[in-house]
């Protein structure tokens, strides 16, 4: 029987990604599949693999010790079946076949193995699908951490051996096995019912079943070994996270984005950059941002779900939750806290920090200044060094400044307090009670001269000394 598997998501198989192992090696309190590869959990990587695949939902196989995995399965569409104990991954597959249900072909991914593209996912599943069995295997420089692929003369499958089990001969192979595989359902089941459990480990491993399956299972060989690798430890992991930077990168400047140094840019799955915006180095854009069209940022920004207008400059800031309007410009050495709001055109400069802060549009903040809790109207302009004292040391409160109205320099703003639109706050002013509407407020001790006391102070030396 020949059933062609089709590049659009198919019915006829179903996806298994096995996410229970204790991923031991590493050394985390954090289940591995939930470790981040550009800000988003590993498994979510292999969980779109496996929806391009296949209109089934995918089947997660997760460990009761690792509740959150599970969660995060769910939250994300799919189908979660329980290994209650870590015993091999033949034994994990084995629990989802009640899951996968009437699936002529059931396809196997590994939590651990997130960077493979949908497109080779394709390629893969249209290779020889009348074979019982069908395995992804590539070749690598450093086999170490994998499966060997043992071929027979006729380079057919003899069987895969594990590292921990293999001869030095065996060790030597390159060729490797990356788990993605794909069975005749049937013939599946039938066979990882009679595969015995590892004399060394106890464990029910699925790389047996090829052993068992030998020439039936078609060989696929995927050119790029990089897509196929899997994440054991932490320097893998970084690896990884190379891999799926790097492909962040190359779409977004595709898009007509301009980054001038790929390699110390570094994008969030997910964030959205519009057309001429260049990204100078040293810059992460992060979590759920979005850019529009012709901005600039960097050198040494940090943007956490954060929204940026056209045309906006971000230079040298760390800025969190906060909405840049079109043509605002902040920094450089600017921090934006949550709930932060810049109108079109604001200015922000240097050393000037904002929290749950929205400043209208035209308006400055351009050195020196904390304002906390604070609307700044339209026009406005707050001069260097104004500070809101918006903490009392037990509640916050906030601080309104009207529109067109004038901060001096230096000027402590004790909130509760409104500096009413059009106002003028004389420099070093400590304002506590509200200012009208056009008034000037001077808040500061007046300025006194004693005449020619320099002289008298002279004078008074000289007579002691003599
Ligand atoms: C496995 C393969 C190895 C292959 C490599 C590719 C086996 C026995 N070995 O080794 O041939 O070269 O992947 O990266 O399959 N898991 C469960 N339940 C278990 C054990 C594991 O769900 O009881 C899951 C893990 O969460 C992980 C995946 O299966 O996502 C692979 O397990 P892991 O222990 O990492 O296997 P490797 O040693 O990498
Ligand atoms: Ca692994």
């Amino acid at each position: 029987m020949d059933h062609p598997v089709s590049h659009e998501p198919s019915r006829d198989l179903a996806v298994v990604v096995l996410a229970a192992g204790r991923g031991q090696r590493m050394r985390s309190s954090l289940p591995k599949v939930l470790h981040p590869l550009a800000g988003r959990p590993m498994l979510l990587y292999s969980l779109d693999a496996a929806r391009a695949a296949s209109a089934r939902p995918p089947i997660v196989v997760t460990s009761p010790a690792q509740p959150e995995v599970a969660e995060l399965a769910r939250s994300a569409g799919a189908v979660v079946v329980e290994q209650p104990e870590p015993l091999g991954t033949g034994d994990a597959v084995l629990r989802a076949r009640e899951a996968a249900g009437d699936a002529f072909f059931v396809v196997v991914l590994y939590g651990d193995v997130p960077l493979v593209s949908p497109a080779s996912l394709a390629r893969f599943l249209a290779f020889r699908p009348s074979s019982t069995a069908a395995l992804v295997t590539v070749l690598v420089d450093q086999p170490s951490g994998y499966g060997r692929v043992l071929r027979r003369h006729d380079a057919s499958l003899l069987r895969i051996v594990e590292e921990a089990d293999a001869i030095p001969e065996e060790a030597a192979i390159r060729e490797i096995n990356t788990g993605v595989c794909r069975f005749h359902a049937a013939a599946l089941w039938h066979r990882l019912e009679s595969v015995p459990t590892s004399e060394r480990t106890g464990e029910r491993y699925l790389t047996e079943v090829f052993g068992l399956l030998g020439p039936e299972v078609a060989l696929f060989t995927a050119p790029d070994a990089l897509e196929f690798a899997g994440v054991n430890d932490r320097a893998e992991l970084a690896r990884a996270e190379r891999v799926i930077r790097a492909r962040i990168n190359e779409e977004v400047m595709r898009s007509g984005v301009t980054i001038v140094d790929p390699g110390s840019t570094f994008l969030d799955f997910g964030v959205t950059v519009g057309p001429d915006t260049t990204i100078w180095p040293f810059t992460l854009l992060r979590g759920r941002t979005s850019v529009g069209a012709g901005c600039t940022l960097g050198p040494y920004t940090q943007l956490l779900d954060t929204t940026v207008g056209d045309g906006a400059r971000v230079e040298a800031a760390v800025v969190e939750a906060t909405e840049i309007g079109p043509c605002a410009s902040v920094g450089p050495y600017a921090r934006l806290r949550r709930q932060t709001r810049l109108a079109e055109g604001a200015q922000v400069g240097s050393f000037a920090e904002l929290k749950a802060t929205s400043v209208g549009s035209g308006s400055k903040v351009p050195h020196v200044s904390y304002l906390g809790d604070t609307t700044v109207g339209d026009g406005v302009n707050v001069g260097a060094g104004t500070i809101t004292c918006n903490f009392d040391g037990h509640r916050k409160h906030p601080t309104t400044i009207g529109d067109g109205a004038f901060v001096g320099s230096d000027s402590v703003l004790v909130a509760p307090v409104k500096i009413g639109p059009g106002a003028y706050v004389a420099a070093g002013s400590v304002i506590t009670s509200d200012v009208g509407a056009g008034s000037l407020a001077v808040g500061r001790a007046r300025q006194s001269e004693i005449a020619g006391w320099a002289e008298r102070r002279r004078r008074r030396w000289e007579t002691e000394e003599a």
